[in-house]
C-alpha cells in the first residue's frame, strides 16, 4: 500500500513529463519527504527530444521491474539478512550490474544514491564493489550518525562469515603525514583537517598569527620538497610553457598585500540551526587575515605569453593534493581578474613574513584578493588558461548559492554561477554567547569585511535585537579605494540600559556600495550552507 501511495502520484507526474528537462525521483519505501534520500530512491533523467514520451514510457516499464527488485530487497533485509561473499559484492561495481559497497560486515546497494552523493558520483564510484572504509578514512566527514542512518536505508544484506574479516585493502592513514597543529584551534574535522580560531582570539590581532589562521583542507596535506618543486604554467596555443622552480618565482618582482580569506561556509552553523544543511559546522572563524607576498599572477602569465583576449577565458589552478584516483583539488578565476594588475592576484610564497606553513599551501598558493577562499588554491602545481571554468568538483559542484526552495532532489549545479566575490560580512567576537557582562558599560568587538575590494564603511551594533543602533569604531589598516582586500576590526563601548537583565547584541556591516547584511537567515538559507551573512546575534546576561 505504502509503495502504491508513494509511487502512483509520481507515475502520473512522469506521464505528464514530455518536454522540459527534468529529474524524476521516485521513492518506493517511504512517504517521508525529508531532505535525506529515502530507500530506494530512483533517479531518472527526462529529456526534451521528440522521443521523450517514448523514453518516459520505457522508463515506466523498466520502473516496474526495478521497484519489484527493490521491494524484494527491502523485504529481504527486514526478514533475515541476505548473505553475500566479497566476490559477489565485487561483481556489483557499475550501474549495469548495480553498485554495491560494504561497511563493516554490512552490504549496501547504493546505485540510486550515486547521483545524489554530495561529494559527486565519481567519488562514491571509487568504492564501488568494495569496502567504504578506505574512503571514509580519507573523508572522515562520513563518520557521522546521519550519514550512517542514510546508508542504513540502502542495506541489502551482510557479508558471509568467512568474509567478515576486515578487508585486506590497504587502509594506511593518508593523513599520517599531516603537520602538527596549534591546540587553540577549534577542530571541525580532523581528516581532512578543518579548524578555526576561537572567536576571542580571532580579533586579538589585526593580522592573524600563522598558527591559528583558519584551515580548510579537502584532502591530506602534501609534503613537498622546495628543491624539486616546480610550477607548470601552460603557455598559449603555439607558445611555450613555463616550468618554474621556487628560485625562478623569486625573480619576479615581489608584491606584498594584506588580504582577508574567508571560506564560503563561514557561519554555516547558523544556517544549520535554521534548517539542516550539508557541510562542516563552521562557527564565525572561517576567516583570517595575513600579509601575503609573492609574484603577481599577471606577471607570470605575461611571461608565459598570455594576453587578455576578447572571448571569455578562465585561469585554472590545480593543487598538488589529490585523492586516491589522483584527482587534484582545483578551481578557476576569470582571466580578466588574473591579468588585471590592480586585482593583485598573487602566487604567494610568504605568509606574514614566513614561508607558507604546510597547512596553508607550502611552497606556493594562489591568493585572489576579495574572492572566496575556495579559489585560493594551495600547493599550486599547475596554471593554465582555458575557454571554460575549471572542471573541478569544487568549481562546478560545490561553492554555489541556490534559492532556499532548492533541495538535494531538485538542485541543478549547472544553473548557478560559481561563487567568486563574497557579500558583506560581520560578526561579534566579544562578548561570547551566554556570557555574563557587567552592568554599567559593555565592550563589544568584532570583524567586518566585504568581497571584491569593497570597503566596509560602517558597522551598526544594537543591544536590543535591532530596535536601536550604535555606530562602532573601525580599527585596522586604512583601505585603498576599490582594493579593500582586508577586514576592519571594530569595537563599541556602550552603556548597558538600566534594569536590563539580558542583552540581544546584534551587528551588521555596510560596504561602500551600501550593501548591507540581511537581517535573518531564512531568506538566504541554501542547501550547502554557503554565504551565511545574516545579522550576527549574541545573547548575554547582565550581572545584577
Ligand atoms: N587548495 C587546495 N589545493 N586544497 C584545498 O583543500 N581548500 C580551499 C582553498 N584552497 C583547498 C585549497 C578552501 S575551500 C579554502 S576556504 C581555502 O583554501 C582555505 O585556505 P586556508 O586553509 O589557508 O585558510
Amino acid at each position: 500500500m505504502l509503495l502504491h501511495r508513494a509511487v502512483i502520484p509520481h507515475l502520473r507526474q512522469a506521464c505528464r513529463l514530455k518536454s522540459a528537462p527534468s529529474r524524476l525521483y521516485i521513492r518506493a519505501c517511504s512517504t517521508d519527504d525529508s531532505l535525506q534520500p529515502q530507500c530506494p530512491s530512483l533517479a531518472f533523467s527526462g529529456d526534451n527530444s521528440s522521443t521523450g514520451g517514448w523514453k518516459v514510457m520505457g522508463t515506466l516499464l523498466g520502473l516496474g521491474a526495478v521497484l519489484a527488485y527493490h521491494d524484494h530487497r527491502c523485504r529481504a533485509t527486514q526478514e533475515s539478512p541476505h548473505i553475500y561473499t566479497r566476490e559477489e559484492v565485487r561483481s556489483h561495481s557499475s550501474p549495469e550490474t548495480r553498485i554495491w559497497v560494504t561497511l563493516g560486515c554490512e552490504v549496501f546497494d547504493v546505485t540510486e544514491f550515486v547521483d545524489l552523493h554530495p561529494g559527486g558520483p565519481s567519488k562514491l564510484m571509487l568504492a564501488a564493489g568494495g569496502p567504504l572504509e578506505p574512503f571514509w578514512a580519507l573523508y572522515a566527514v562520513h563518520n557521522q550518525p546521519h550519514v550512517r542512518e542514510m546508508l542504513a536505508q540502502y542495506k541489502i544484506g551482510e557479508l558471509s562469515p568467512e568474509d567478515k574479516a576486515p578487508s585486506t585493502l590497504k587502509t594506511s592513514d593518508p593523513y599520517i603525514d599531516d603537520p602538527v597543529r596549534h591546540p587553540a584551534l577549534k577542530v571541525n574535522s580532523q581528516r581532512p583537517f578543518n579548524a578555526e580560531p576561537p572567536p576571542e582570539l580571532l580579533t586579538e590581532n589585526y593580522i592573524t598569527p600563522n598558527p591559528i589562521f583558519f584551515t580548510r583542507n579537502h584532502l591530506p596535506v602534501p609534503n613537498l620538497d622546495p628543491e624539486t618543486y616546480r610550477l607548470h604554467v601552460v603557455g598559449p596555443p603555439g607558445g611555450q610553457s613555463l616550468c618554474l622552480s621556487l628560485d625562478d618565482l623569486y625573480k619576479f618582482p615581489k608584491h606584498e598585500i594584506t588580504v582577508t580569506l574567508q571560506c564560503a561556509g563561514n557561519r554555516r552553523s547558523e544556517m544549520t540551526q535554521f534548517k539542516e544543511v550539508r557541510g562542516l559546522e563552521w562557527n564565525i572563524g572561517a576567516i583570517s587575515t595575513a600579509r601575503w607576498a609573492g609574484a603577481r599572477l599577471c606577471d607570470v602569465l605575461a611571461k608565459a605569453g598570455h594576453q587578455l583576449c576578447e572571448t571569455e577565458a578562465h585561469v585554472c589552478f590545480e593543487g598538488l593534493d589529490s585523492d586516491p584516483t589522483g584527482t587534484a583539488y582545483g578551481a578557476s578565476i576569470p582571466l580578466a581578474r588574473a591579468m588585471d594588475p590592480e586585482a593583485e592576484v598573487l602566487l604567494a610564497y610568504e605568509m606574514n613574513g614566513q614561508p607558507l606553513p604546510r597547512d596553508h599551501g607550502f611552497p606556493v598558493r594562489v591568493v585572489v584578493p576579495g574572492v572566496v577562499g575556495a579559489r585560493h588554491v594551495k600547493w599550486l602545481g599547475k596554471v593554465s588558461v582555458e575557454p571554460e571554468e575549471s572542471y573541478s568538483h569544487w568549481q562546478r559542484r560545490d561553492y554555489k548559492g541556490f534559492s532556499p526552495s532548492v533541495d538535494w532532489d531538485t538542485v541543478d549545479f549547472d544553473s548557478a554561477p560559481s561563487i567568486q566575490e563574497l557579500p558583506v560580512q560581520s560578526a561579534i567576537t566579544e562578548p561570547k554567547d551566554g556570557e555574563t557582562v557587567q552592568s554599567g558599560e559593555v565592550t563589544i568587538k568584532g570583524y567586518a569585511w566585504s568581497g571584491g575590494g569593497r570597503a566596509v564603511v560602517r558597522v551598526d551594533v544594537s543591544l536590543d535585537g535591532g530596535l536601536t543602533w550604535h555606530v562602532a569604531e573601525l580599527d585596522g589598516e586604512e583601505q585603498r579605494p576599490r582594493k579593500a582586500w582586508a577586514w576592519r576590526l571594530w569595537q563599541l563601548q556602550a552603556p548597558v540600559p538600566a534594569g536590563r537583565k539580558e542583552l540581544n547584541i546584534v551587528c551588521k556591516a555596510v560596504d561602500d556600495s551600501y550593501n548591507v547584511q540581511p537581517d535573518t537567515v531564512a531568506p538566504i538559507w541554501n542547501l550547502r550552507g554557503v554565504l551565511s551573512n545574516a545579522w550576527h546575534h549574541v545573547h548575554v546576561h547582565v550581572a545584577p
